[in-house]
């Protein structure tokens, strides 16, 4: 078998090649005339290529005498429910569903917005669009009627999908109240709404506007509507998925349906050395792109068995609910936050809950999503008897992977806090502010020499200019991931912090500017800052510090609740933004720019100097003694 090295090398030495050959693990209706364009810097895989995910996802599998094999599982925590679907099952669902799109007036490149909870129909949604050549747009359940908004306004869709409800620990969170808060809040107006009603919560559906789920598909049924998946371009978009950029404004990142296909199936087998018919876990939301690639498109792809949990890793009912699915479905691999095991360990320290269970199908656990800190990892290895713990490295942009240890290539050494080293498709350097290589051991930027591979974001949706602004204009030759750290001389990279304004809470990546702009907005406020600070469990949860406006006279304590009940209502109960502190004034620069990144150190704890910019140093002990105050620090 390769090593690593070999396969690496002969990436870097032919990547077209490389990909070529990957990619003849997809059906194609009509073969690539170019493997790559690249044009004005922008790049486009397989070009004048046919293809459609839905069909790779579902259709070849069962035309090759898999329809039988468990495609999907459906494991509710929150009720105590298992539904398994076969790769025949989820293909007639998805067909159907494709035909209720298709009477509601869907077709190629028309977008949908799916905005659901954890239930079987969000993946039956997706793959619906696919099959249709329609573009989905999921949005994570804990986001508000106002971030739902802008992406309405952003993708104008044709159509949204919902559910009447989501479900979270000890309570029923109703979706459509927020949805038509959303819809009559976006400029663009969406003329259907396709609504899965859930037994503990129906919603009101509005004559004419609102369809039920379970009636739509009776009619299809009875109509025999079920569409062939219609051929899209290799390079047509598949979905946009919107991720936190540096200003409130969310960005629409842009995935195609070929060069998603290649990576994600690839990826499958090299990186969590994974077998069509193995079961394969991904514990997150169809809101985030882990929720994307790995719970419905990389195993449904691959031919695997991949679970949809709604639940969470403690509470429902307990801490051993991740070894009591892995047991109850004989999962080989599994990937969820750091964050998520940081919450098992908090409950179970002792990891007593694993030994209730037959771990004997388990092989390896994959995090991802924040920094893994090495006392998790080390934890991890011991609560699963010594399987292997693997740390990896992307983002919503890359789609899949950047750097990683290739469990199906060969297993590297594991060095803690690295998730180790780049991986085909991926040259990654780390530069000095004037795009200079830095040596080993010393922090920088870290870029990826352009161009990326199959699989990552070709641009942002509608906005070309902001992709080439946001990724390629700061770094000429190179895509800035807004990462730092630093490589090591084994060319082990360490992943430490943003760049940018970004924050990562429990694994959901945030913008502190989106939440100073909701701040902002408050009428007593004069101006604010928003920081992460160290969090024990979530790796960060953000801070905001307010500055009142003169002549205020109400009581801090009320201005600061409604500060924090502002960021709810408008960005969503995912900020997890709980601490709002009145302070006289920000500690600047002379030339006005707010030292958030002293602010920071301060409340961690860290050692801090004082900037030399800074306009009087007195601020920073006044913001001490804030935090001491406002965070018992
Ligand atoms: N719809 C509506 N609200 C949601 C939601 C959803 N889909 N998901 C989360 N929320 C709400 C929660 O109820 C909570 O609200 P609260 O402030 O009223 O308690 C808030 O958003 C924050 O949620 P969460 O980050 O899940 O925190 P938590 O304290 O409820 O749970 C953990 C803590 C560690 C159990 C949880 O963060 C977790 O499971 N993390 C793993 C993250 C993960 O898998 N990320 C995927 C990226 S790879
Ligand atoms: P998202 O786009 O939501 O997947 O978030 C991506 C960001 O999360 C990255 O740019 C990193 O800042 C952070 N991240 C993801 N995985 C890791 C990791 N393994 N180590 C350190 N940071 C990570």
């Amino acid at each position: 078998m390769a090593s690593y090295k070999d396969t690496y090398d002969a990436w870097k030495k032919d990547p077209e090649g490389f990909w070529a050959e990957a990619a003849k693990e997809i059906d194609w209706f009509k073969p690539a005339t170019q493997i790559l364009e690249v044009k004005d810097g922008l790049s486009r895989w397989f070009v004048g290529a046919e293809t459609n995910t839905c069909w790779n996802a579902l259709d070849r599998h069962v035309k090759a005498g898999h329809g039988a094999r468990t495609a999907l599982i459906y494991d509710s925590a929150m009720l105590g429910h298992v539904k398994k679907f076969t790769y025949a099952e989820l293909l007639e669902k998805v067909s159907l569903f494709a035909g209720v799109l298709q009477r509601r007036g869907i077709e190629k490149g028309d977008r949908v917005l799916i905005y659901m909870p954890m239930v079987p129909q969000a993946a039956v949604a997706m793959l619906a669009c696919a099959r249709l050549g329609a573009i989905h747009s999921v949005v994570f359940g804990g986001f508000a009627p106002k971030e739902l908004a802008t992406r309405i306004d952003d993708a104008t869709p044709k159509l949204i999908v919902s559910a009447s409800c989501g479900l979270e620990p000890g309570r029923v969170l109703a979706y459509k109240p927020l949805l038509d808060k959303a819809i009559e809040m976006s400029t663009h107006k969406v003329s259907a709404t396709i609504v899965f009603q859930r037994e503990m919560e129906k919603a009101t559906l509005v004559a004419g506007r609102d369809f039920d789920w379970k009636s739509e598909m009776d009619k299809a049924a009875a109509a025999n509507a079920r569409p062939e998946c219609v051929p899209v371009a290799a390079t047509d978009p598949l979905y946009v998925l919107y991720t936190s950029g540096t200003t409130g404004k969310p960005k629409g990142v842009v995935r195609d349906n070929g060069g998603h296909m290649v990576a994600l199936k690839w990826s499958m087998k090299n990186v969590y050395d994974i077998n069509p018919g193995d079961t394969f876990w991904a514990a997150s939301d169809v809101g985030w792109v882990v929720g994307h690639s790995y719970i419905v498109y990389g195993p449904l792809v691959h031919g695997c068995t991949t679970i949809l949990f709604e639940g969470k890793p403690v509470g429902t009912p307990d801490a051993g609910t991740y070894w009591r699915i892995i047991s109850q479905h004989g999962v080989k691999a599994m990937f969820t936050a750091p964050t998520a095991i940081r919450a098992i360990r908090k409950e179970d320290p002792q990891a007593a809950l694993v030994g209730k269970y037959d771990l004997t199908k388990f092989e390896v656990l994959y995090l991802a999503g924040e920094r893994a800190d090495p006392d998790t990892i080390q934890w991890a290895e011991k609560a699963l008897s010594g399987r292997p713990v693997i740390d990896h490295w992307w983002q919503t942009e890359s789609g899949w992977p950047m750097v990683a240890n290739p469990m199906g290539i060969e297993r590297l050494p594991v060095k803690y806090g690295s998730p180790s080293v780049p991986l085909p498709g991926y040259e990654i350097h780390v530069v000095d502010e004037a795009n200079k290589q830095v040596g080993p051991n010393t922090t920088g930027a870290i870029v990826v020499k352009l161009p990326l591979p199959p699989g990552c974001l070709p641009t942002l949706w509608q906005n070309e200019q902001g992709f080439r602004e946001s990724y390629l204009a700061d770094y000429p030759g190179y895509y800035k991931t807004a990462d730092a750290g630093f490589m090591d001389e084994d060319g082990y990279l360490y992943v430490m912090s943003r760049t940018d304004d970004i924050i990562n809470v429990a694994g959901h990546r945030l913008s502190t500017g989106g939440m100073e702009e909701v701040l902002a907005a408050h009428p007593d406020v004069a101006e604010c800052a928003v920081i992460g600070i160290a969090d024990p469990m979530k790796g960060q949860v953000p801070v905001g510090f307010l500055v009142i406006n003169s002549g205020v006279a109400r009581p801090a304590g009320e201005i600061e609740r409604e500060a924090v009940s502002l960021i709810r209502e408008r960005i969503g109960p995912v900020a997890a933004f709980k601490t709002a502190i009145i302070v006289q004034r920000l500690p600047k620069t002379r030339s006005g720019k707010v030292l958030r990144g002293t602010m920071r150190k301060i409340a961690d704890g860290e050692t801090w100097d004082t900037p030399a910019t800074i306009d009087d140093p007195a601020v920073l002990g006044e913001i001490e003694a804030a935090l001491k105050t406002g965070l018992g620090r």
